[in-house]
């Protein structure tokens, strides 16, 4: 079976990125890695992909609207070939359009137990709230924020000296092992987005 040409967006330092990179290093991984687009040049995220050999490209927002923005990476995505989209740490709200167009292709993680804590200062949500715990959501990805069908979740405890910093870091480990499985699943079919839901075989 071919493997999954897939495309990951970023903004930063790609920890994310970097757990997928390091999953799909194993051939019998059933995605591949073809193309990092980042909207912010000189991030760390883009010297990953370039250490590990994978084609990227700096697509700025500013000065774009939304809609040309989404249509610039659609075009690079289409012009890679690109089947599957990743979101990780890709701070830009996509077009209602993008998310239509990609939907049951693209996931994104985010920082918290979706559908609590949506938005950014997830962590500092989180402790304000005072919730015993928290944890990070592999979603696919649809027009409204933070709000698609769940693929996976991982749970953590939150301490009673947690900083926003120290809690971050323990959901991150957590994000690092859900995502590569969560980009298997949907790669492998076992994921669909149906009816509005992920259905899983
Ligand atoms: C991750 O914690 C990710 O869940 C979060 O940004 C961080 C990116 O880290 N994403 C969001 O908050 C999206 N709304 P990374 O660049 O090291 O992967």
């Amino acid at each position: 079976m071919s493997r999954a040409r897939t495309a990951v967006l970023i903004s930063g330092r790609g920890s994310n990125l970097q757990a997928l990179i390091d999953a799909a290093a194993d051939p019998k991984f059933p995605a591949q890695i073809v193309l990092v687009i980042s909207n912010i040049e000189g991030v760390y995220g883009l010297e990953r992909a370039r250490q590990a050999g994978i084609a990227t490209a700096v697509i700025s927002h500013k000065g774009l609207s939304r809609e040309d923005f989404d249509a610039k990476i659609d075009a690079a995505l289409e012009a890679a070939d690109v089947r599957l989209v990743c979101l990780a740490g890709f701070m830009r709200i996509l077009s209602d359009g993008f998310a239509r167009k990609w939907a049951g292709r693209l996931l994104n993680i985010h920082p918290s137990l979706l559908p609590a804590f949506r938005g950014v200062h997830v962590h500092e949500q989180a402790l304000e709230a005072g919730v015993k715990f928290s944890g990070c959501t592999v979603h696919f990805v649809v027009p409204e924020l933070d709000a698609g069908p769940i693929v996976e979740q991982a749970v953590v405890p939150v301490l009673a000296n947690d900083t926003p910093d120290t809690l971050a870091a323990r959901v991150l480990e957590q994000e690092h092992r859900i995502y590569p499985e969560a980009l298997r699943l949907l790669a492998e079919g076992k994921v669909k987005l149906q009816g509005g839901r992920a259905v899983f075989a």
